[in-house]
């Protein structure tokens, strides 16, 4: 009986893990509208997401996190996504066309 009920929380928590991963990169991606724009399409000054090279994105992910890319905002909104997160947000927006 207990191992069912543990069997039963491990399929519930691995299940609620993949819909929230594939909801996850759309949250982050949410993030960014309010200044690149709904689906990183910018209407203003500020650059464009979508479409950018994915390797592009992500380099200038780091050199935002280090500075060695100075900006505005951006290096605050950098450092608050990993590595890992940056490249999922680099696949998302270069899927936007
Ligand atoms: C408060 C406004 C703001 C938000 C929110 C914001 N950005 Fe930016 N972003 C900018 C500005 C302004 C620039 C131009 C560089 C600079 O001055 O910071 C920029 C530049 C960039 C660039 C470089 C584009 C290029 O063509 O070189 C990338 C990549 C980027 N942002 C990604 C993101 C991602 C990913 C998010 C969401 C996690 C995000 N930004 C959220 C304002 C914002």
């Amino acid at each position: 009986m207990k191992q069912t009920i543990v069997l039963a929380l491990l399929a519930a928590g691995t299940l609620g893990m993949v819909s929230a991963q594939a909801a996850d990169v759309r949250v982050m991606a949410a993030n960014c509208a309010y200044c690149h724009g709904p689906d990183g399409k910018s209407q203003g000054p500020i650059p464009s997401l979508a479409g950018l090279d994915k390797g592009y994105f992500i380099q200038q992910m780091k050199d935002f996190k280090s500075g060695e890319r100075p900006s505005v905002v951006m290096q605050k909104h950098a450092l608050g996504y990993t590595e890992e997160e940056c490249r999922k947000l680099a696949e998302w927006f270069a899927a936007v066309k």
